[in-house]
């Protein structure tokens, strides 16, 4: 089934980091994006960009690919000069999709970090948004009423052992939001937020040690269920929409209810012998 499109963001001019695949919730905002009307660029790492599979969505969403590093400022900066040029203004909405720990990835236990790699985790999948903003605002790339939205995860209030170090990236990556949220609102007029995504089947998602298991956890504990890839695609264009511009500095949970459930019947039903 096709989504309905409201034309919510006719005109709009924006940045889209972290497609990788089609799994990938950045695939799914740029394809509702394009349907709501937004012109935009989209941008990965270099070594993501290999694979080539972001130009079949760059052909469907008639948009140029910008390769850039998220922790180089190099590349930041070519990023936004470029976008600005090819669109043909400043920049309506930025969505940091963006997730990495070599130290999930090599299986390095949370008690037996390697702390280069934790650097790397911190660097990546936090810091980049704030290097994202500081650029932008640095270029003065952004218009006024402009949104910016970064994916989390609730392993940044709660504890997800397997999450690993990636948990207090979420955390950093959600102060950074606050904080940045508080500067670009007082000279840009800009909002910032974070959606706090319920687990999802993605090549970043896949890589959390038991997430099969984590995965059905997840569901039977919301009493709306898990929060798909696409209704997350639909809450970001909201929150790109004009029909949010007074929410920010918020990490905004999407994720069926399950960070307000104690527990669920069903849950309680499989401890009942
Ligand atoms: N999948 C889940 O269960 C889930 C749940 C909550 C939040 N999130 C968050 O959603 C976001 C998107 O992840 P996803 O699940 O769509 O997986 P994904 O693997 O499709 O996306 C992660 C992206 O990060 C990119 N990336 C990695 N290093 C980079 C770098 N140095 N510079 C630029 N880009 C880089 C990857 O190339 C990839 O496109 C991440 O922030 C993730 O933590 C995912």
């Amino acid at each position: 089934m096709s989504n309905p499109s409201f034309n919510l963001l006719k005109g709009k001019r924006g940045i889209i980091f972290g497609a990788l695949n089609e799994q990938s919730i950045a695939w799914k905002v740029a394809e509702r994006a394009h349907e709501e009307g937004a012109t935009f660029t989209l941008t990965n790492a270099p070594i993501a960009l290999r694979m080539g599979e972001i130009n079949n969505l760059a052909e469907k969403c008639n948009a140029q690919v910008i390769p850039a590093d998220a922790t180089s400022l190099e590349d930041l900066e070519n990023l936004f000069s470029q976008s600005m040029e090819i669109l043909g203004g400043k920049i309506d909405f930025v969505l940091h999709s963006i997730g990495m720990s070599p130290n999930v990835r090599k299986g390095k236990h949370y008690t037996d970090t390697n702390y280069d790699f934790f650097h790397k985790t911190l660097d990546i999948s936090a810091l980049s948004f704030h290097k994202t903003m500081q650029t932008a605002l640095k270029l003065d790339a952004l218009n006024e009423w402009g949104s910016v939205v970064a994916l989390s995860y609730i392993a940044a209030q709660r504890v997800f052992p397997d999450y690993n170090d990636m948990a207090d990236a979420k955390s950093l990556l959600e102060s950074i939001g606050r904080s940045f949220g508080y500067q670009l609102g007082v000279s840009k007029k800009v909002r910032v937020n974070t959606i706090s995504q319920s687990p999802t089947m993605t090549t970043a998602g896949s890589g959390v040690k038991g997430f099969d298991g984590f995965i059905s956890y997840a569901d039977e504990m919301s009493p709306l269920g898990n929060a798909g890839a696409i209704d997350c695609a639909n809450y970001c264009i909201t929150m790109f929409s004009d029909l949010t511009k007074y929410v920010t500095m918020q990490n905004l949970f999407h994720d069926g209810g399950f960070s307000n459930t104690g527990v669920s019947q069903k849950v309680i039903d499989r401890f009942n012998g």
